[in-house]
């Protein structure tokens, strides 16, 4: 009997309890154990284990969140932590570790594979910027919430005739502030990978307020959109080196304020976007790519990452999906400027 052990790491996200649901019934199926590790790689090093059977994922799937909870621990940081971890998998008696995360995750998995462990990956976040696969779960929660969130700013800031700059999640990747920019009729959508002046972000309202007569707009901002420098709340680092975002919507506002003349305010969605129910495309996603990772698992194909390609599950390399972060191209962003203004 294969002991298989499962982790989740980084932010939350909409859809990991449905990831849990598909790695628990599949390996059922197959007749193999699961353990959950607590608490992402802190776990691994600190062999923190909860028992991950049919009794411990019963009615989780519609929950937002992680059952086995998640931190944004590094083990690469320290070859002790590294030792650790190694003991911990041997102490365990694992045949297989399934680490369920975005490119940080990920990228543990893929530093552990190099050190011997049976490591298999199933891409999770709200950002949808994970590379080699289409689409990681998640996402389509946070786009709807961002959209709803976008319609609803919609008749406050008409009735106002006020602008309203909205912050969206995506540090290094715009694709939600696009996704819900576009669905959610944003007038100006910004994102990190397309630097848009200050100049012409008021001019594209101006023209919107002055020459179509219309006496509000929503600007939709990841908090990952520079201008000029990150705008970030403090100094302070997580142990991946990432800084903590936020304040760009804030920013924003004040300078469209002052340049435009026109009443402006700023709401920032933050962890509301990955928090709560997930929707029933995440839902099924995470069923399926768990049941997925236990074919992984099943086939001995390790340092592999469980991939959506169009509608098909195949399995891409750890080392190909943390060597770069999937970000918006040029000519997409290209295509949401047809409804700005
Ligand atoms: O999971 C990625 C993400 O959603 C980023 O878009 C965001 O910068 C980050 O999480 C914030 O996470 P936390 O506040 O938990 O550090």
């Amino acid at each position: 009997m294969k002991r298989i052990g499962v982790l989740t790491g980084g932010g939350d996200c909409p859809g990991l309890n449905a990831v849990l649901v598909g790695i628990v019934r599949k390996s059922i199926k197959e007749g193999y154990e699961v353990i959950g590790i607590k608490h992402g790689w802190k776990g691994m090093i600190e062999k923190e284990t909860v028992p991950l059977d049919l009794k411990a994922v019963t009615g989780c799937i519609h929950r937002g969140g992680t059952i086995i909870r998640t931190s944004r621990t590094n083990p690469l940081k320290s070859k002790d932590d590294i030792k650790k971890v190694a003991e911990n998998y041997r102490a365990l008696k694992l045949d297989a570790l399934i680490a369920i995360g975005g490119d940080d995750t990920l990228g543990v998995a893929a530093g552990m594979y190099k050190e011997g462990l049976n490591t298999v990956g199933v891409p999770k976040t709200i950002d949808n910027d994970i590379s080699g696969t289409d689409r990681t779960f998640g996402f389509d929660t946070a786009v709807n919430f961002a959209t709803w969130a976008l319609d609803r700013l919609h008749t406050t800031a008409e009735s106002h005739e006020r602008v309203i700059v909205v912050e969206i999640m995506g540090r290094h990747a715009g694709w939600l502030a696009l996704w819900a920019g576009m669905a959610g009729g944003a007038d100006v959508i910004l994102i990190p990978e397309v630097q848009v002046g200050l100049e012409e972000i008021c001019s594209i309202l101006k023209e919107r307020h002055e020459k179509r007569g219309r006496t509000f707009s929503i600007v939709a901002v990841a908090e990952g959109a520079s201008f000029g420098e990150d705008i970030t709340q403090d100094d302070s680092q997580d142990e991946f080196g990432h800084v903590k975002l936020g304040g760009v919507a804030e920013f924003l506002a004040k300078e469209i304020q002052e340049r435009t003349g026109y009443e402006t305010r700023h709401v920032v969605l933050g962890h509301l976007q990955r928090g709560g129910e997930p929707s029933a495309l995440d839902r099924y996603l995470g069923l399926l790519f768990g049941l997925h990772a236990v074919e992984l698992v099943k086939n001995e194909d390790f340092g592999k990452m469980v991939s959506l390609r169009g509608n098909d599950f195949v399995a891409v390399t750890l080392e190909e999906v943390t060597a770069g972060t999937r970000t918006v191209p040029p000519e997409l962003y290209e295509q949401a400027k047809v409804f700005f203004g």
